[in-house]
């Protein structure tokens, strides 16, 4: 993943104008760490099945993470989160202003397709990698889990709607940052089956982050905790407990599947995976 932070900084987008700050808010958020989990899985399956095409998978894996960076801006907004710190540096808003925080949210988000519009791969693969990104990450994909999260705040929702409302807003980009994977190798026979564990992994990854809402202070996530006391978290909904235990449940399933992969799936995506299947395991 180093080369793909080297590829992510040298790859920037640029945005000259007299603006005093336009260009550098939109640089800001995608410099200031995070996990890099999407593009990781992406390049994980790339490597597994067809590492020559790794170069040519590094502009679509930083569209996956652009398009997940604007979903960050924008969930952080005082609309939304009203959060004030983010990838351990202050959100967007409190630097500059709202109006800075919406627009380079709006512009990262179109920004992802037109980078992935210029990867070195056919016309034809960009055409299904934009659908898998627009349609998991857009209309009935990750945005209608955030429009659901917001509405529903301060009202209960029952587990199912709970786990299609994180499905959504967490397991859909994370399942398509794994299909696009298998679409540039050349595994489109996986990608189904890809598909359907990454919505298992993200509902994992966000039990996992509704638990860090409660056990981590601000300094040690990076970014505002105790923020979902209204929302109907994993947490709220379980209690602490209970979440532990879906978490739980939900990794080993997870843990069946992957031993199922093959032994280059499973080397390539191991290190990726492990920490956070066995993190809940560990606190
Ligand atoms: C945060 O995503 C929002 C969720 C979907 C839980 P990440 O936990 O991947 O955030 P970064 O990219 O590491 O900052
Ligand atoms: C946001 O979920 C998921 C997105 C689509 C951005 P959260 O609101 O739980 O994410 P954090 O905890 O602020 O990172
Ligand atoms: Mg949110
Ligand atoms: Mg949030
Ligand atoms: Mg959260």
């Amino acid at each position: 993943m180093e080369r793909f932070e080297a590829y992510l900084s040298a790859h920037l987008p640029g945005a000259p104008s007299f603006h005093p700050h336009y260009e550098e808010a939109l640089h800001q958020m995608l410099k200031g760490g995070g996990k890099r989990f999407r593009p990781g899985l992406l390049l994980g399956v790339v490597r597994a099945y067809n590492p020559l095409l790794l170069e040519s998978a590094y502009p679509v894996a930083l569209a996956v993470e652009m398009l997940h960076t604007y979903s960050l801006i924008h969930d952080d907004l005082p609309a939304m989160d009203n959060a004030d710190l983010r990838r351990g540096i202050p959100t967007l808003h409190k630097t500059y202003d709202e109006v800075t925080a919406i627009l380079a949210g709006d512009a990262l988000n179109t920004y992802a397709f037109e980078l992935l519009s210029h990867a070195p791969l056919s016309d034809r693969m960009i055409v299904k990698l934009v659908r898998e990104l627009s349609h998991n990450g857009g209309l009935n994909g990750m945005v209608l889990g955030q429009a659901i999260d917001c509405y529903f705040e301060h009202q209960r929702l029952e587990l199912d709607q709970v786990k299609m409302l994180h499905i959504h807003k967490t397991g859909k980009l994370i399942a398509a940052s794994l299909k696009m994977g298998a679409i540039i190798a050349g595994r489109d026979d996986l990608s189904q089956r890809l598909y359907d564990f990454g919505i298992d992994l993200g509902l994992l990854f966000q039990i996992q982050d509704d638990i860090l809402d409660v056990t981590q202070s601000d300094e040690e996530a990076g970014k505002t905790t105790n923020n979902d006391s209204a929302k109907n978290s994993f947490v709220t909904l379980l209690g602490f407990e209970g979440a532990m235990d879906e978490a739980e449940r939900v990794a080993g399933g997870l843990l069946k599947e992957i031993e199922s992969f093959d032994e280059s799936l499973r080397r390539e995506l191991s290190p990726t995976l492990i920490k956070y299947i066995h993190r809940h395991k560990d606190s």
